[in-house]
């Protein structure tokens, strides 16, 4: 068990300044203070209007599109999914957010019930968690046994190749928070009423399972990084350079029509890192 940090109550609605100061710094997070909200709507606005210009060749070229977001929770999944969506045509970009396998699916094999959410022709698919739940929240939560985590690291990477043998492109994000940024956000969702739903009894057993998460996250980068599917991790404390570095690292990696330069952006590098460079 992870030790706990000094002071911290969920339900004390006065979160401890120690933790409030060290939030935005934590897990070596690179920059002393957010993106200014000016630049991010600027940069923001010219992604957008890449994402449409990609939408529109897509349609025409009939290509698919996987993007997987994972990470701990409360490290911005959802809202990072939320910018991508915002101006597209939600017919052909859509969210596929699993709930907890019914007793049925437990009994499938563990890749089947996904595959329904697999993009055709034109559409691209964001997947807030994904079959990596096997190699996080379940074994580290006690949902599967340790020989049903072992099997889905060897076969995920060949699952994946079936699909971009098939042609489907497949972007593997890791959303990386630090320990203190994690308990600020559950704390600002315990507290804020229009938050409190994203709060769920999973994110408060995950409180004292810090290191246990870590230790699955090391496993799964090591085991399921690979040349036809490799993962991406995104230092995530900002939200502002989360989500334009995000939208970039995908876009930039794709051919469309109408691709520019200056809408795009750079990519930042203390943002975004290869899992190899992560885990040095
Ligand atoms: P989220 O963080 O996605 O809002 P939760 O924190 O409630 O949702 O749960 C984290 C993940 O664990 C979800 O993908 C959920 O489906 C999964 N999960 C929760 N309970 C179980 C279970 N009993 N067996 C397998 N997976 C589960
Ligand atoms: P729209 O102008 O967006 O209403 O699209 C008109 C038609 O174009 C739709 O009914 C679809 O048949 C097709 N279309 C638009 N976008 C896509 C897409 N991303 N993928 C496939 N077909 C598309
Ligand atoms: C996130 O913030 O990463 C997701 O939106 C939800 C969660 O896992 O708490």
């Amino acid at each position: 068990m992870t030790d706990p940090i000094d002071g911290f109550d969920i339900d004390n609605p006065d979160l401890p300044k120690a933790i409030r100061k060290a939030a935005l710094g934590s897990g070596e997070f690179p920059y002393a203070e957010k993106l200014d909200d000016d630049d991010y709507d600027t940069q923001m606005y010219g992604l957008q209007k890449q994402l449409v210009a990609h939408q529109a060749h897509m349609a025409k070229a009939g290509t698919r599109v996987v993007i997987i977001f994972e990470g701990r929770d409360a490290a911005g999944k959802g809202g990072t999914i939320k910018r991508f969506l915002e101006n597209l045509n939600p017919r052909y970009n859509m969210i596929a957010a699993l709930p907890k396998p019914n007793d049925r699916e437990r009994t499938q094999w563990y890749f089947q019930r996904y595959i329904d959410w697999l993009p055709a022709a034109g559409e691209m698919v964001l997947f807030d968690r994904s079959w990596y739940n096997r190699a996080g929240v379940e074994p580290v939560m006690g949902f599967c046994t340790p020989e049903q985590t072992e099997l889905f690291l060897d076969e995920a990477p060949e699952f994946e190749k079936r699909l971009t043998n098939d042609g489907i492109q497949i972007f593997k994000l890791w959303l990386s928070i630090g320990r203190e940024m994690q308990l600020k956000r559950f704390h600002d969702r315990r507290h804020d009423p229009l938050k409190t739903w994203k709060l769920s009894p999973i994110d408060l057993q995950a409180l004292d399972k810090w290191d246990a998460y870590s230790e699955a996250r090391d496993r799964m980068l090591e085991r399921t990084d690979k040349k036809h599917a490799p993962w991406t991790v995104l230092r995530a404390n900002d939200k502002n350079r989360l989500r334009l570095n995000a939208i970039r690292t995908v876009l930039h990696a794709l051919d469309y029509e109408g691709k520019n330069a200056d809408e795009l952006g750079q990519i930042d590098h203390k943002i975004v890192l290869s899992a190899d460079e992560f885990m040095k």
